[in-house]
């Protein structure tokens, strides 16, 4: 295992290029399932969520090969039991028994257990699956879904903590095969559940609506091969903005989306920041005092639950008290503890953390566990003073292309050791 050396107090400056959307690769790459044709699929970030994915595309049968950024899948035959030991490993291979369903009409996949974000159930998806005429058993770890034909419905995918990004994905991806009209009712409006149904739609499926509560899906016979270049990884950028709010002069942001972080930008700007955008960059600069901020998360357009734990990295040193709710996942505080080692004041209550800024922070040995807390926990070392030590980085390495590199090539003080 790895660990990440942040030696605080280095300023940033210069330009990141952002890396392609791991949220958005990942239900692309399922949806490759869907057709015996090749499907190139261009801006892959090299993650090791990424490299589970490709794993379980060729333990179903399919030929993967990846040059670079760009991966080229094709599933001329496919088995429809993904194996467990890879499974585990990654939640969101659940993404796959949507595309399983609508191209073999049954699907087998061990459940997603839990994780340090809280429950991480599937009732709504297996709920929209049934709706479209499939039987779900779960035996042994596994759900078993047979679905002898598919047809069309009208499906709500809300749940009591919203809607489900991937339910969405996966309804959107067994309904482009199934015989009639689906009609997803709220429905996650995600940028990359946009990019999935515009590559679904280059595949020959007839969606519309995406990026809304409401999508309609007009069932096709069958999908065909395309090629689709995934949309800038938005977590990604929203971290690096407050990487540049932590301890930036300038920190300019090159292929990015803009629209994609209005809400990250306009908290920022809330906390006193200068955020000026182009067409596919943006950059940010800082005005001297953190202001504290008052939000809850939410799902898209609301500020990003994934970019909760790196915001209270920045607020733990803002002008005030800040307090954060999470809408999306009320447990996902694991930063929090490791923060409070680093000399941050703050405490969590129920689904609320509540921060008391402190003018400074101090380096310490500290526990990634999540992907998102990993990366709070590395931009809190770029402001602390004296050397932040981050172990199990490998939490950081499924979600981050080099984070390590491309701070340092800012201009922080960081290196990768062995543990
Ligand atoms: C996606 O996860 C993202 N992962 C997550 O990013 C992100 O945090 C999440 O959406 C919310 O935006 C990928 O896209 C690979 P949900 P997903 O289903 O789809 C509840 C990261 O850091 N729920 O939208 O699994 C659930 O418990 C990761 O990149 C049900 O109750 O999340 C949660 O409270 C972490 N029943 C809420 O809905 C269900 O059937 C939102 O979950 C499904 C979900």
């Amino acid at each position: 295992m790895d660990k990440i050396l942040v030696h605080g107090g280095h300023r940033l400056d210069g330009s990141v290029r952002i890396s392609g959307s791991k949220n958005s690769a990942l239900p692309i790459l399922a949806a490759c399932l869907l057709t015996r044709d090749q499907c190139v699929i261009g801006r892959v970030p090299d993650l090791s969520d990424v490299h589970y994915m490709l794993q379980i595309l060729t333990r179903l049968g399919a030929q993967v090969e990846r040059a670079s950024g760009t991966v080229t899948v094709s599933a001329e035959s496919i088995r429809t039991d993904a194996p467990y030991e890879i499974v585990r490993k990654m939640r969101a291979s659940v993404c796959i028994l949507g595309p399983l369903l609508g191209r073999e009409n049954e699907a087998t996949v061990s459940l997603p257990g839990g994780c340090v974000i809280g429950d991480r159930p599937i009732d709504l998806h297996l709920r929209g699956f049934e709706a479209l005429g499939a039987t779900v058993k779960v035996h042994a770890g596994n759900v078993k879904i047979l679905a002898p034909k598919l047809t069309g419905c009208n499906i709500s995918m809300r749940g009591q903590h919203g809607t489900t990004v991937l339910g969405t994905d996966n309804i959107l991806m067994a309904a482009v095969l199934a015989d009639g009209t689906t009609i997803i009712e709220g429905a996650a409006a995600e940028p990359e559940v946009v990019d999935l149904a515009q590559f679904l739609n280059k595949m020959g499926a007839r969606i519309e609506g995406a990026g809304t509560s409401r999508i309609v899906i007009e069932g096709v016979k069958e999908l065909h091969g395309a090629h689709h270049e995934v949309i800038p990884d938005r977590i990604e950028a929203g971290t690096f903005l407050i990487a540049g709010a932590i301890c930036g002069d300038t920190v300019r942001l090159r292929r990015v989306i803009p629209e994609h972080l209005d809400a990250v930008a306009s908290t920022l700007r809330q906390c006193g920041f200068t955020i000026d955008s182009g067409p596919d960059d943006m950059t940010i600069r800082s005005n001297g005092a953190i202001r504290p901020v008052k939000l809850a998360t939410e799902p898209y357009p609301g500020f990003p639950t994934d970019m909760q734990a790196q915001l209270c990295a920045l607020l733990a040193r803002a002008d005030g008290v800040s307090m954060i709710t999470e809408h999306v996942f009320p447990q996902r505080f694991m930063h929090v503890a490791e923060l409070k080692r680093m000399g941050a004041n703050m405490q969590v209550e129920g689904a609320t953390a509540i921060i008391e800024g402190v003018p400074t922070l101090s380096g310490a040995p500290v526990m990634a566990s999540d992907l998102r807390a990993s990366a709070a926990l590395v931009l809190a070392g770029l402001a602390a003073e004296g050397v932040t030590e981050i172990h199990r980085v490998y939490h950081i390495d499924r979600g981050y292309e080099s984070i390590d590199d491309k701070l340092a090539g800012l201009g922080a003080h960081i290196e990768r050791e062995k543990e």
